[in-house]
């Protein structure tokens, strides 16, 4: 039987993970966690796909093709979890199931990162782990994909 695949979304910002504010997010770089997801992927006898964008359409694009191709999707949207309707938007429409992530802790920040418009979406959420929070989002979502 062919592999599940999952998409790992990273939106903006992330990119510069390592770098950007260590005490919130952490020092491992993105290119690492992506690794580290591919080599867990491996194990779990998963397939995932790892994409990162700044730019809220091509985010939206991207769902729209693990709308097509994927049987699960793991999403960090940054600062458009708190933002974008067009994201959850695009989210609704996926049927296979969607962990929402997050490095730091949402609800002991500023307010205005209390509010997730994709936790009222997703399947679940991890949040307040660091970069540890995507390799549990992959455990689970390989357990609801088999
Ligand atoms: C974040 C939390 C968001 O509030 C923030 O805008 C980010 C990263 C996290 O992973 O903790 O860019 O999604």
């Amino acid at each position: 039987m062919a592999s599940k695949k999952i998409l790992v979304i990273h939106g903006p910002n992330l990119n510069m993970l390592g770098k950007r504010e260590p005490e919130v997010y952490g020092t491992t770089g993105l290119n690492e966690i992506n690794k580290n997801l591919l080599a867990l992927g491996k194990k779990l006898g998963l397939t995932v796909d790892t994409f990162q964008s700044n730019h809220e359409g091509a985010i939206i694009d991207k769902i729209h093709e693990a709308f097509q191709k994927h049987n699960g999707l793991i999403i960090n949207p940054g600062a458009y979890t708190h933002t974008s309707i067009a994201i959850r938007d695009a989210l609704t429409m996926i049927k296979a199931p969607v962990i929402e992530v997050h490095l730091s802790n949402i609800f002991k920040r500023e307010p205005f990162r209390h509010k997730s418009h994709v936790a009222e979406v997703a399947t679940a959420s991890v949040c307040g782990f660091g970069h540890h929070g995507y390799y549990m989002a992959l455990e689970a979502i390989a357990r609801m994909v088999k």
